[in-house]
Order: C-alpha cells, then sequence, then structure tokens
C-alpha cells in the first residue's frame, strides 16, 4: 500500500487491489484464524451504521483479534477532545482505528496525527471499504473486472467518488448518470481520468439514465440523500426523480446484468420496490462481501500479509 492508512481507495495501486481480491476470496472460503490475535482494532463512527461496524467486528474476531466501538456521543470529535489529540490517545492503545466521520478532513487529521493505521468506514468524499467489497463481489460474477461496464445511477456522492476510482484503477469502464448539481467532484474526476489513461478503461459521464445503463454489466445505485443530508431528502427526491432503477431502466443493461447497491435502501425511490430481491440483485452478497474483503484489508495492514494465499487466474 502506498500509505500507512487507507482513506482512499487511490491509496491503494491496481497489484494491491488484485493481492487484496484474491487474499478475501481465501479468506471467504478459510473462515477463522489466529492471524491477529494479539491486535485491537478502535471503531470511531460519527454517523450510524450496520454493515461497516458489524463487519469490521466480526471480521476482526475471525482473525483472532479484539475490537472496541465508540459511538458517535462517546466520542464527540472535535467538540469533546480536539481530533490530534484523540489520534495521539488512540494511538497509545490500540494497533488501527476505523472511523467514519462526516468531514474527510477528519479522517486527514486523524491520519496526520496517528501512529497507527487508520481506516476510512465512510466520509463524505469516500466509502473505499464498500468499492472494495463491491470489486470483490462483481470480481465473483464475472470472473474479471478489465473490460466490464459499471453503470452508476444517482447521486455523485462518497460510494460513487470510490466506485469511480476503484474502476479506473481496474481497467472497467466507468458511466455515471447524476442530475447536473448532483455529478461527481472534478479533483476525483480528473483522479479517475488519470488513472483510466493507464489502466485503459473509459469514463463517461450524462445526466441521462438510460444511455449510462445499455448493455452494461453492472448496475449500480446509491441513496438520493446520504447521511448528513437527511434537511435535502425532499428537494433531492424531486431533483432525482427520473433516476429509479426499475425493471425498465434495468432492461435496458446486458441479460446477464448483475445489479448493486451499498445498502441500507429506500425502497421505491432510488431503487423500484422488490428489486433488490430480484435474481439480477447481488445486494446481499456485497454485504456479506464487506467482512471477507475487510478482513484481507486488515491482515495486510495489521498482520503483514503480503504474499497472496492464492493466484487470481
Ligand atoms: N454500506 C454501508 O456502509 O452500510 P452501513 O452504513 O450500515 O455501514
Ligand atoms: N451514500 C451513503 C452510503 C451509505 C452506506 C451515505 O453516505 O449515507
Amino acid at each position: 500500500m502506498k500509505s500507512k492508512d487507507f482513506l482512499s481507495i487511490a491509496d491503494l495501486g491496481r497489484e494491491d487491489i488484485r493481492l487484496l481480491i484474491a487474499n478475501a476470496i481465501d479468506m471467504k472460503a478459510e473462515g477463522w484464524s489466529s492471524l491477529l490475535s494479539n491486535k485491537v482494532l478502535v471503531l470511531m463512527f460519527e454517523k450510524p451504521s450496520l454493515r461497516t461496524r458489524v463487519s469490521f467486528e466480526i471480521a476482526m474476531r475471525q482473525l483472532g483479534g479484539h475490537c472496541l466501538y465508540l459511538s458517535p456521543d462517546e466520542v464527540r470529535l472535535g467538540k469533546r477532545e480536539s481530533v490530534p489529540d484523540a489520534a495521539r490517545v488512540l494511538s497509545r492503545y490500540a494497533n488501527a482505528i476505523v472511523a467514519r466521520t462526516f468531514s474527510h478532513q477528519t479522517l486527514e487529521i486523524l491520519a496526520d496525527h496517528a501512529d497507527i493505521p487508520v481506516i476510512n468506514a465512510l466520509s463524505d468524499l469516500e466509502h473505499p471499504c464498500q468499492a472494495l467489497a463491491d470489486l470483490l463481489t462483481i470480481y465473483e460474477n464475472k470472473e474479471t473486472l478489465e473490460g466490464i461496464t459499471l453503470a452508476y445511477i444517482g447521486d455523485g456522492n462518497n460510494v460513487a467518488h470510490s466506485l469511480m476510482l476503484a474502476a479506473s484503477l481496474c481497467g472497467m469502464h466507468f458511466r455515471i448518470a447524476s442530475p447536473r448539481d448532483y455529478q461527481v467532484q472534478e479533483q476525483i474526476l480528473q483522479l479517475a481520468q488519470d488513472f483510466a489513461a493507464g489502466s485503459g478503461s473509459e469514463i463517461y459521464c450524462t445526466e441521462e439514465p438510460r444511455l449510462a445503463v445499455t448493455d452494461a454489466d453492472v448496475v449500480y445505485t446509491d441513496v438520493w440523500a446520504s447521511m448528513g443530508q437527511e434537511n435535502e431528502a425532499d428537494q433531492r427526491h424531486q431533483v432525482f426523480t427520473g433516476y429509479q432503477v426499475n425493471d425498465e431502466l434495468l432492461s435496458l443493461a446486458r441479460q446477464d446484468a448483475i445489479l448493486m447497491h451499498p445498502l441500507p435502501a429506500h425502497h421505491g425511490e432510488e431503487i423500484a420496490e422488490n428489486i433488490l430481491y430480484s435474481p439480477q440483485s447481488v445486494a446481499f452478497d456485497q454485504a456479506e462481501n464487506r467482512m471477507h474483503a475487510q478482513k484481507a484489508l486488515l491482515a495486510e495492514i495489521l498482520g503483514g500479509l503480503e504474499i497472496p494465499l492464492s493466484n487470481l487466474q
């Protein structure tokens, strides 16, 4: 990995990703081990979570390590205690910090002042652990990442940013359809285009969902209002009408296309009622794969596991 921390999916190179997916596949088959038996992970969250918290806690237990969860009210980062001081204190107790923050800058300050690795468990800018599990899920279904076309429909948010960077690193084609004022950030698009130039992936941004989805291998969506944007939900609902992934839109994708969502889902908004339970949906595999992908990540960050347990074909 490029740094001690995992704040962005761009902290990984293409070879790191290949290695993590290979190890995640092996760990998924193997289950429990004692690789991290003397390690402690602190989870410090400013926002709620089901998947991220539970998958990290169980991943750590399955690797023989320990976890400690600090809820938003307990720490009150930047209010009860400064972010640098929290980083310094936790560095005296734990082996790594997994943090979910509102501002991405909070993560950067944490990482700058912590002697131990900091892992991004979602910020306003990125959700790299989700992207890692998504790549694993796509690989399991398509047996390759290179040349696969992913169409993302909806808000150009944290999930979209990490996916766009992940795709461009791995030679996947990435199409995104978002309303004009809700597109991905320019600096992320620029970075993705730089990666794409080296990997052969193509990036296409549009306001028209049908253009993005036509003949895609993967159709992906996420909520229209992310955590922290609840007061914009009504206005966003109006702007995003027409960006719902439903049977009609999905029928434009390849016949063997898979449907992805990071969850939690707002049924009847970004995703039509019941479509998450269709045979094309892999949303619950994605949720499961959070744990396997994070086991591979923790093994690398805390266990120094750099040699692939097996090789991807
Ligand atoms: N997908 C995801 O990160 O879910 P949680 O917010 O429940 O952790
Ligand atoms: N974009 C969503 C993802 C939740 C997993 C959010 O930030 O709330």
